[in-house]
């Protein structure tokens, strides 16, 4: 039995039916239909419309549902078009009439809707430990890289030496930003739609702040037009999700090239790594490809939801059923992902001698700058003699370290027998000791933050 019959002489074409139903996925927010059932039985209890009797009946009804969803035996039923009806059928099957009268003052729209929050609630927490454990795994690295160097990119260029931990610790802080921002989102997933009724609101004397307290939401939807329509938190929880894929695919993408026998910068562990069916000697980081990949499966997501909701008129329109299966995907996504992104980089293995054979001295040409800086010359100057003095070694096919003292002198009579200090990648990366740098204290302070922020 559908919950709509009455006005109908005919049942529904069977594609039709199976178009409209949205049970497949939103089956998954079974719990939640039965926890604002509850809330909403309490509240139309309050308002006089269940007696003492069918309240406890009802109630006693629902929370047998729950069990049978928690142990796994609940039963759907063909007829059941969404989870809403699933439930509602099942309880009358236990509790009878009574269960005829759950369903006063409220609809669909409103009861969709909340479950969908109520969900996202829970949500939210998950995906914000496993960023966490991530991030975790990422400190680890940074610790355990110690004095280790390597090449720093712009460009994909080689630019400026740095430490090994500050890369991984430049890691770290966008997923920072990414738990921030979905923890921002809570206060606008909070607030309840339960009580508009299908868009107009409630002809029942509902006390919705106490429904909204009770289903420990933060305040009742002001405006119940808006209530059944409002998907911003949807929009938004795949902006998160998106930003999350973003932030993983640059990591992955360094790590694929790190991870190639041109880099050599890392080895990945045998367990997080896949081989080729035709080339026996292929070790491939699909598990940072596949993140790489997901990144724009997520942005496909989030640009997906937004064109649903463009053009809708107000204010629930069926469309809005599309908003689930889009949210879940990307949460699975990300519930699959992170655990192995977290696995597969506690076990990479680091190759300080490949990072280190890969700084050259003409990375030190800043430094060389700045060394005739000290010494009282402007550094629009400096800039030029450095890029001069990088000319002449390529010239002469030296390294910037190799080049005599003459031949500094030549460019500059500033030049001293102990310019040659500034080709140490570490004497360079010790200078960068300001806030934010790469020195080993700086990057000491930075761990020290985030452990303190923890
Ligand atoms: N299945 C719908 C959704 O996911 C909720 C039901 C509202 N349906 C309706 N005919 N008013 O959005």
């Amino acid at each position: 039995m559908t919950l709509w019959g009455g006005r109908f002489s005919t049942k529904l074409n069977d594609q039709a039916w199976d178009l409209n139903s949205s049970l497949p996925v939103d089956q998954r927010m079974a719990i939640q239909d039965v926890e604002g059932s509850l809330a909403w039985a309490d509240a139309i209890h309050k308002a006089g419309i269940l007696s003492d009797d069918e309240h406890e009946q009802i109630a006693l009804g629902l929370d047998t549902v729950k069990a049978e969803f928690s142990s796994g035996e609940f039963t759907f039923a063909p007829a059941d078009e969404d989870i809403h009806t699933a439930v509602e059928r099942r309880l009358s099957e236990l509790v009878g009439a009574a269960a005829g009268k759950l369903h006063t003052g409220r609809s669909r729209n409103d009861q969709v809707a909340t479950d969908f929050r109520l969900w996202m609630l829970g949500a939210i927490p998950q995906l914000d430990a496993a960023l966490k454990d991530l991030q975790s795994a990422l400190v680890e690295q940074a610790e355990a890289a110690e004095e280790t160097v390597m090449p720093g990119y712009t460009h994909l260029q080689r630019a400026q030496p740095i430490l090994l931990a500050h890369w991984w610790l430049s890691h770290y802080w966008p997923l920072e930003r990414d738990r921030a921002r979905l923890n921002d989102l809570i206060p606008r997933v909070a607030v309840l739609p339960l009580g508009c009724g299908a868009l107009a609101g409630t002809p029942l004397n509902v006390d919705r702040a106490a429904l909204a307290e009770s289903l420990h939401f933060s305040e009742p939807a002001p405006n119940s037009l808006d209530a059944v329509s409002d998907r911003d938190f949807a929009a938004e929880f795949l902006f998160c999700t998106t930003l999350i894929g973003v932030h993983l695919s640059k990591l992955a993408e360094q790590i694929v090239l790190y991870t190639s026998a041109e880099f050599g910068f890392f080895e990945l562990s045998d367990a997080y790594s896949t081989g080729s069916s035709l080339m026996p000697q292929k070790k491939n980081p699909d598990v940072f490809e596949l993140t790489r990949g997901k990144a724009g499966t997520l942005l496909g997501l989030l640009t997906g939801l937004l064109a649903t909701l463009k053009g809708l008129p107000s204010t629930y329109d069926k469309d809005l059923q599309e908003d689930k299966a889009a949210v879940f995907v990307a949460f699975d996504a990300l519930t699959i992902m992170l655990p192995v992104l977290a696995g597969a980089l506690r076990t990479i293995t680091a190759k300080p001698e490949r990072m280190r054979a890969a700084i050259d001295s003409t990375m030190m040409a800043t430094d060389l700058a700045d060394y005739l800086v000290n010494k009282g010359i402007p550094f629009r100057e400096t800039h030029a003699i450095a890029g001069k003095a990088v000319c002449a070694a390529l010239e002469s096919q030296l390294g910037l370290e190799q080049m005599p003292l003459e031949a500094y002198q030549a460019l500059s009579p500033a030049f001293e027998a102990d310019v040659y200090q500034v080709f140490d990648p570490l004497s360079s990366i010790q200078k960068r000791n300001a806030i934010g740098g790469t020195s080993l204290q700086s990057v000491k302070n930075q761990i020290k933050q985030i452990k303190e922020n923890q």
